[in-house]
Parts: structure tokens; sequence; C-alpha cells
């Protein structure tokens, strides 16, 4: 089964596609030919990708400044696909930011702005997209991008972890609830990949334990996360809903 053939001439929106693991979602689906519409909030990176993605093979590139913590700009983005005319197949929810420091000593401003735009927007990109789905009465396949955070907790990192917990819990519920119109809803739970999210700690002595920790004993890279993108975008999956799977280099199954 070629998992990259499936995808070839659909149209997949991945959001946070200006850096790390959405910039790697975004050239796989290119470099399979389907059409790609990336979003985030920094444009000029978006443009310089968008180039990117047509020299790699996308027949199509839409670049849209969306602020998943907005339900305003989520609106007038997905207005914008629409007037393209062309329905998108698949939504990669990747946005997303990390929280640092101790609970006690958290701005509550600081909890509810990760919230916003782990949680809330992920619910908000979904929710827009289902809708259209179950309108013009088609499936579709949203991939949310949780954590292994989502499932097990790390020091210092409180609102992280709960967001990425809710991402999952979430998945899980929105495929149950649409299943029925053909839109199945899955998680890819990352383990720790070397991005601009994470780059300061691998230097550090907390960072280089903690990769001592993971049983491969390394970082991963983020297109080893695309078998299971292609899984789950593609009918290869098809009987896939509800899953949240994660590719961590065995890092959940540590001795405890
Ligand atoms: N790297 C890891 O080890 C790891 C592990 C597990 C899960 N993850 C998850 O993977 C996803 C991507 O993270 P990454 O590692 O690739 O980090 P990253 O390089 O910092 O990328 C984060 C992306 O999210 C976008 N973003 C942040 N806030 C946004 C907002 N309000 N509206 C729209 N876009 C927003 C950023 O774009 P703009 O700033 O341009 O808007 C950027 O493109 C996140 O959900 C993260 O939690 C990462």
């Amino acid at each position: 089964m070629d998992l990259g053939a499936m995808l070839k001439g659909k149209r997949v929106l991945v959001t946070g596609a200006s850096s790390g693991l959405g910039e790697n979602f975004a050239r796989e689906s290119a470099r399979c030919g389907a059409k790609v519409v990336i979003a985030a909030r920094r444009r000029q990176r978006l443009d310089a990708l968008a180039d990117e993605l047509r020299q790699l093979g996308a027949p199509d590139v839409t670049v849209l400044e969306m602020d998943v913590a907005s339900e305003a700009s989520i609106d007038a983005a997905f207005a914008k696909i629409d007037a393209t005319g062309d329905p998108l197949d698949v939504v990669v929810n990747n946005a997303g930011v990390s929280s640092a420091g101790r609970a006690m000593d958290m701005p509550t401003a600081d909890f509810d702005s990760l919230m916003a735009i782990n949680v809330r927007g992920v619910w908000l990109v979904a929710v827009q997209a289902a809708r259209r789905w179950r309108d013009a009465g088609r499936g579709g396949s949203i991939i949310n991008i949780a954590s292994i955070q989502g499932e097990r907790v790390a020091p210092g990192i409180t609102p992280y972890s709960t967001s990425k917990a809710a991402v999952v819990h979430m998945t899980k519920s929105l495929a149950l609830e649409w299943a029925r119109h053909g839109i199945r809803v899955n998680a890819i739970e990352p383990g720790y990949i070397g991005t601009e999210m994470t780059d300061e700690m691998w230097d550090t002595e907390y960072g280089q334990a903690l990769i001592k920790r993971i049983p491969m004993r390394r970082l991963g890279k983020p297109e080893e996360l695309n078998g299971l993108f292609l899984l789950f975008a593609t009918e290869a999956g098809s009987w896939m809903t509800g899953a949240c799977v994660p590719v961590d280099g065995g890092h959940l199954c540590s001795a405890l």
C-alpha cells in the first residue's frame, strides 16, 4: 500500500505550519502531491515555505494568516478556504505553545493564553472543518497533535500537560460524536523532538538527562511522525478513529 500516493490530490490544512512539526507535515503533504493550506501567525515564514512546497510538488498552496486563539481569525481563514471552492480533506491541528514554570508562581493569564491556543484553538478549528463536511455530506480526517504529556506528566509544565490531556480526550469524544458523519478524529502523541519549542533545553544538564531516559536514547526527528501522519490522513486508516498513538522512541514505556 503506497500511503503517499493515497494523499495525492487531497487538500490538507496544517495549522502552526510556520515551523517545526507543522512545517514537516506541510512538506510531507507537498511531497505526496497534496494541495496544502498552511496557516500560522508569521506570514513571512509561511510565504517562504509556500515556495518550497510548490517546488516539492504541491499542485496548489494557500497561505493563511490565522491566530488559533482568535475565533474571528479562524472564521476569516475558513471563509477564505470556502472562497476557493475547493474543500479540505484533512485538517492537522498542530498549532501549539509550551509553558514553563511552577504552578504556584504562574500568572493566571499564562494558563488562560496557553489553553486558548492548545485546547480552545484545536476545538474551534475541528468544529469549523466538521460542520462543513457534515453539511456537504462528506467525511474528512482530523489529526490532532497531542503529546506524550497528554498521557503522563513532567515537572514544571502543568498547563501544557493539562492541555495535551484535554486534546487526547477531545480527540476520543469528537471521534465518537462525528463517526456517523464519516469524520475521523485521531491524535499523534509525539515524544521529544528537536524544534524551536524545545531547542533551548537539549544542551542543558536537565535536557541531557532527559534524553538518557528515552529508551532509544535520542530525540525524535519531525519526519519520524510521517508514517502515522499518512496512516491517519488517508484511506489506509479508514477504520481508525479516536486513536491516540505515541511516537516517542519508547518514552512512555520508560521504567518508573
Ligand atoms: N517538539 C516536540 O518535542 C513536541 C512534542 C510533543 C508535541 N508537540 C506539539 O507539536 C506541535 C508543534 O510544536 P513544534 O514542536 O513544532 O513547535 P514550534 O516549532 O514552536 O511550532 C509551533 C507552531 O505553532 C504556531 N502557533 C503558536 N501559537 C499559535 C497561534 N496562536 N495561532 C496559530 N499558530 C500558532 C506557531 O506559528 P506562529 O508563531 O507563526 O503563529 C508555530 O508554527 C505543538 O502542538 C506541540 O505541543 C511538540
